[in-house]
This record gives C-alpha cells, sequence and structure tokens, in this order.
C-alpha cells in the first residue's frame, strides 16, 4: 500500500470509528508520564499485551476474541523495569498485569498463597520469600513512578490509544521503543455495519436488515439468514505502517509474528519486516512460545533464543518436541547453556521465563539502535 492509500485507510477508519470514551483520560496520564520520564533521560518502552475483542453489537452481547492472556506483555513489562526503562503496559483489560500475574493464572487462586494466622491474614511460609520478593518490585516500580497501566477492550480501543501514545512519544525520539506483544485481530466489524441489539438466535425474533440499527443501508456485517449466523468481517488496516511512518518514526519499533506452522515462522518475521521496514520482529510459535522465539532484525539478522531444556516450564501446554522445528538450520539444542542472567524469583520458580532472556536483548538492541541514530544526527 503506497503511504497515500495508507493514509486515506488511516483516516477512514478512525473517522468511522469513534474513540474510546477514556481516551482523554488515558491521553492525559500518558502524557505526564512520558514527559517526566523525558526530562529525566530515561528510555521508555509501550508494551502493548493481550487480544483485542471484536464486538458484533453495539450493545454488546457476542463477540470474537482469541487466546492471548496477556503472558508476554505483563512478564516482558517486569524485565523492562528491571533493565531501567519507564513502562507503558498497554492491555487488554482483565488480561494479566505486571507482579500481580504471579498470582492471578488459571491454576491456583491467590487464596491458595494465605492462611489465617493470630487473627490476620497472612502469607504462608511457603510462599513468604518468593512474595516478598515480587511485592518489593512492584512497590519499587510504584515509589519510582515507572510503571503506567493503560487498557483497552476492543479492536478499535486499541487503535485510537495506540495512535495517541505513539505521538505523545515522539519527543522521547530513538529512546522509545514499541514492543508489541499483543494478539491483535486481522478482521473486524466497522461501526457503519454494526447492528444495535443482540443478534437473535431464533428465527421468529429475527431483525430485518432495516431495523436492526444504523448501518446505513448496508448489510449487517453479523446477521442471521436462515438458522446460520452469518458473520461477514472486513480487514482491519494494518496500522504497523502508520506507526513506523508517521505516528513513532523514530521510535525502535518491536513487532510480534505468532504463527502456528513451523515452516512459515521465519519466512512471514522476514517478510514483515521488509514490508514494514522497522526494527525488530520477534516471531514465536502457538505451541513453542515460552520456550523459543526467533529475532529478525534489521540491526543483527537473525537470532534464536530458547530456554535450556532443563530450565523450560512445565506447566505451559506446548508441545516440547517442536522446539527446533521452526529453525531452518535445524540447531534445535544450540546454545543448550546460554549465559542466562535470570533475574526470577529466586525459590520455588526454577524454571526461566523466555522474557527474562528476550528483554536484554532487546535492551542491547536498543543500544545499538540509539547509538545509530545520534551518530546519523551529529
Ligand atoms: O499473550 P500470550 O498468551 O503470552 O501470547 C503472546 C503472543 C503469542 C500473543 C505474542 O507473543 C505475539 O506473538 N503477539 C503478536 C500476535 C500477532 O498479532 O501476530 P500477527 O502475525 O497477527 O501480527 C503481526 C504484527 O502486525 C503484530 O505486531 C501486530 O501488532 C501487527 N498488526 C496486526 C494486525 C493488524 N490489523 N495490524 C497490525 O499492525
Amino acid at each position: 500500500m503506497d503511504s497515500a492509500a495508507l493514509q486515506s485507510a488511516e483516516s477512514h477508519y478512525f473517522t468511522n470509528n469513534p474513540p474510546p470514551k477514556d481516551l482523554k483520560v488515558n491521553i492525559t496520564l500518558a502524557r505526564e508520564f512520558i514527559t517526566r520520564h523525558a526530562d529525566q533521560g530515561r528510555r521508555v518502552v509501550l508494551v502493548t499485551s493481550g487480544g483485542t475483542i471484536v464486538p458484533l453489537e453495539t450493545q454488546m452481547v457476542r463477540y470474537i476474541d482469541n487466546f492471548s492472556a496477556g503472558t508476554r506483555g505483563a512478564t516482558s513489562a517486569e524485565y523492562f523495569l528491571q533493565n531501567g526503562y519507564a513502562v507503558i503496559f498497554l492491555h487488554r483489560q482483565f488480561s494479566l498485569l505486571p507482579y500481580s500475574r504471579h498470582y492471578s493464572h488459571n491454576t491456583r487462586s491467590f487464596l491458595d498463597f494465605m492462611k489465617e494466622g493470630d487473627g490476620r491474614v497472612v502469607v504462608d511460609e511457603q510462599h513468604q520469600e518468593e512474595m516478598m520478593y515480587v511485592l518489593r518490585q512492584y512497590m519499587e516500580a510504584k515509589r519510582n513512578n515507572t510503571l503506567l497501566i493503560l487498557s483497552f477492550v476492543t479492536i478499535t480501543e486499541y487503535l485510537w490509544d495506540l495512535r495517541e501514545v505513539a505521538k505523545l512519544m515522539r519527543p522521547l525520539g530513538p529512546k522509545a521503543i514499541f514492543y508489541l506483544a499483543a494478539a491483535v485481530s486481522d478482521f473486524f466489524v466497522p461501526q457503519d455495519r454494526m447492528v444495535e441489539h443482540k443478534i437473535q438466535s431464533s428465527e421468529e425474533f429475527a431483525q430485518n436488515a432495516e431495523d436492526s440499527g444504523d448501518t446505513s443501508g448496508k448489510l449487517p456485517a453479523a446477521r442471521t439468514e436462515g438458522r446460520s449466523l452469518i458473520i461477514d468481517l472486513e480487514p482491519v488496516p494494518k496500522f504497523l505502517k502508520s506507526l513506523v511512518d508517521g505516528w513513532a518514526p523514530e521510535g525502535m519499533i518491536v513487532s510480534f509474528k505468532l504463527e502456528t506452522d513451523p515452516s512459515l515462522l521465519v519466512k512471514k518475521a522476514t517478510h514483515s519486516l521488509k514490508n514494514y521496514q522497522h526494527h525488530l520482529v520477534i516471531g514465536n510459535l502457538l505451541l513453542t512460545r515460552k520456550w523459543e522465539v526467533v529475532f529478525v532484525s534489521s540491526i543483527d539478522g537473525e537470532k534464536w533464543i530458547r530456554v535450556p531444556s532443563n530450565r523450560r516450564t512445565k506447566s505451559f501446554s506446548g508441545v516440547e518436541s517442536l522446539v527446533g522445528a521452526a529453525d531452518p538450520t535445524g540447531k534445535k539444542d544450540a546454545g543448550e547453556e546460554p549465559a542466562i542472567q535470570t533475574h526470577s524469583i529466586p525459590q520455588g520458580i526454577p524454571a526461566v521465563e523466555i522474557e527474562s532472556l528476550i528483554v536484554p536483548e532487546v535492551a542491547a538492541l536498543h543500544t545499538k539502535f540509539i547509538q545509530e541514530m545520534q551518530a546519523r544526527k551529529s
């Protein structure tokens, strides 16, 4: 898509899909946060996280969603904070949050970490050390005001927030990173094709296209025909291009590429980098994403990051035999014992979180990126 077509797609999207109610509040919070950290010369990362939902009705009862729990984003945010960054955490409401994620996963309730002692609620012995570590990190981020948490629900809310926050980050120049870990919907129902009310499942109560809401004479994108529900989605413009060319021309942009077919991962990550001309694509497979990723970058070429087999988290329902399957060099066990500098929780969780390896690599690339940008200017 050339730049005129892109601008027209962008303007069409934002004209026809109204901003979220909390956009102004988010902008105010983000502006204050960015200004403070820019004044202090700190690097700032925008981490996007979680899935973006696609409503089928204006008064939304039904929607389309995806699998993302926000683990990648929430975990990465913690490691960015450890690496000295200020973090804007733009996440899907109710997906995992930095720090509290340790106690909100679905295998155990946070109440399982508690007990009663002397008429008070206390953390049980077994989890004292671990929780103290997490709590201290969280308190430090709060004390230093280095973590700003913003939320979205729908794809349109996400895109409005992304665009406005990206524009606010411009004064940071190359010190800004965009770390786009959210699982962004590729298809959606535009506002002008959305019905107002809940789509009726019974033919008896099914509404006609005309009286189902203001769809400006257009056929509603989601409707019943006979006994079937027909959903006719339209493509979401690829806003990565707008981000690179217009919203954040000086920042370092890191996108993620998710695939399920190992034979496509590197090809598609490479294609994405060429197509959008940004700085780094982190490729991951759905079934191995917690154990390995591939970096494809304009700065450093292609590089695999892998958690050694004896340090992999076993709670993840991935498929370990697929590790290495997407690596065209076939070096499945290369770097079996890499120099891991884990800042992980001290006890009880011996597994290494892959984000503890990803984020320092990203930060190192960011240093190179800043140096290159500064050299170009001087
Ligand atoms: O949250 P978890 O459960 O931990 O899972 C983490 C993850 C697998 C979701 C994460 O690691 C990841 O891969 N996120 C990106 C998923 C994704 O949207 O991939 P994609 O191939 O559909 O899109 C590639 C890039 O294009 C993304 O950076 C996205 O920001 C961008 N995009 C996508 C759609 C769209 N309409 N416009 C875009 O700009």
